[in-house]
């Protein structure tokens, strides 16, 4: 059966702060950040973005009216909550006006949460020839002010359309998944940030690739010369070339290159928004998409991981014409057009965002009316605007 990506994009807050500067007023070697860590710039959350807005935002320009006839499910993955009963999912339905007969829900397991979604609305729409699945990944990944996750924090979200007979990527039935209790990260409920275990962060994240990996290749009876590019969830960018190295001596010369070279078209955005958590896979994946020459039927392996921990190995095939799809020019725009915010801004930024220091005349500005933002909060009730 043909299910897949019918639809991509990425939705990253206006601002940003450099990551040579941060490093400046934490007094580290600007090269840890930019070279050891493999971050140019981190996007920063104004208070008006939040999960919602963000997802919301991603999702607006994969729309048609004809699609919020025909989505019968929404998905948003996400490790950085608003509620802890309320979906996002129904929230961010409600922004766009999906026609009411729709299951909408929340998928949690820390940055892993949007693969199974994936995975959900293929299983879902094998039986439902004429629906299509929203599915949203949407994170503020926060560590707090002068901690050691500081370096790896960002913002933003990635909407998917799932759907058959896709013009994007075909998702092929050959997932692995591979679970194993650690204590990594973790964010126990009343917890503002989460507790981490960086040493232990990034072992993990190796093994669970190389289990996955390795089962995946027995399984399937491939090797890394099947595929055209890897893509990795995205920490740091540095993170995904570390697992990428454990295995290439494996590969021939030739894929070793090719391997190599794709990995850095594959995080150019990452290097310039930071960690988005559960669409950090899928942000990796539009700039391998939108940086690369591809074709057509070539093959690319995704390797999806979220702390705690699960892992998870699965391909996807071009579609033949998948470019005309893409929004080149309206990501390169979205990315360049971003403010630049001193480290004393985003502090401020950053405590406003914990404290929820609402204020009107500072949040609703003229220039955010085309988007979705965080209008208000009353009586913990959040009121968004809806662009026109
Ligand atoms: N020039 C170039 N590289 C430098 C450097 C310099 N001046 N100083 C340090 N580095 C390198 C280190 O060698 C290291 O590279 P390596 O991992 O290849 O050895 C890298 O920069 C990071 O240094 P490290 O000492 O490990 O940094 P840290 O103790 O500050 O922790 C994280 C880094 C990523 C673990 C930390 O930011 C964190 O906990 N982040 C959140 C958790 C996370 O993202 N985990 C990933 C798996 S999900």
């Amino acid at each position: 059966m043909n299910i897949g990506i019918d639809r991509i994009n990425f939705y990253v807050p206006k601002y940003y702060v450099d990551m040579a500067k941060l490093a400046e007023a934490r007094q580290v070697d600007p090269n840890k950040f930019l070279i050891g860590i493999g971050q140019t710039e981190m996007a920063v959350s104004p208070v008006n973005q939040d999960i919602v807005s963000m997802g919301a935002n991603a999702a607006k320009d994969i729309i048609t009216d004809e699609d919020k006839k025909n989505i019968g499910m929404v998905i948003v993955a996400t490790e950085s909550a608003i509620d802890n009963a309320k979906a996002a999912a129904v929230q961010i339905h409600h922004l766009l006006g999906i026609q009411p007969f729709a299951r909408c829900f929340e998928m949690k397991e820390a940055c892993y949460a949007a693969t199974p979604a994936i995975q959900l609305a293929k299983d879902y729409l094998a039986q439902r020839p004429n629906e299509k699945v929203l599915v949203i990944a949407s994170d503020t990944a926060r560590y707090g002010i002068n901690s050691g996750g500081e370096p790896t924090q960002g913002a933003g979200a990635v909407a998917m359309m799932i759907s058959h007979e896709p013009s994007i990527l075909k998702l092929n039935d050959d997932a692995v998944a591979y679970t194993e209790g650690v204590y990594d990260f973790w964010r126990p409920t009343g917890h503002k940030y989460p507790l981490v275990a960086g040493a232990l962060s990034k072992d993990a994240y190796i093994k669970s690739f190389q289990e996955s990996w390795n089962e995946y290749a027995r399984r399937q009876g491939k090797s890394l010369s099947d595929f055209e590019s890897l893509c990795f969830h995205v920490p740091f960018t540095k993170m995904g070339k570390k697992a990428l190295d454990s295995i290439i001596d494996n590969a021939d010369e030739t894929t070793q290159e090719r391997l190599k070279s794709g990995y850095e078209d594959a995080v150019y955005y990452n290097r310039y928004v930071g960690n988005i958590y559960t669409g950090s896979l899928y942000l990796s994946l539009i700039s391998l998409l939108e940086t690369r020459d591809l074709k057509g039927d070539q093959t690319i392996g995704l390797f999806s991981y979220g702390s705690g921990s699960v892992g998870e190995f699965f391909s996807a095939t071009l579609v033949d014409g998948f470019d005309k799809h893409l929004d080149i020019e309206g990501h390169k725009s979205l990315l360049n057009n971003r403010t630049e915010v001193s480290v004393e801004e985003y502090e401020s930024f950053f405590k406003r965002f914990d404290d929820l220091d609402f204020n009107h005349e500072i949040e609703q500005s003229n220039e955010d009316k085309d988007i979705y933002y965080l209008k208000d909060i009353q009586e913990d009730i959040r009121e968004y605007h809806i662009p026109e």
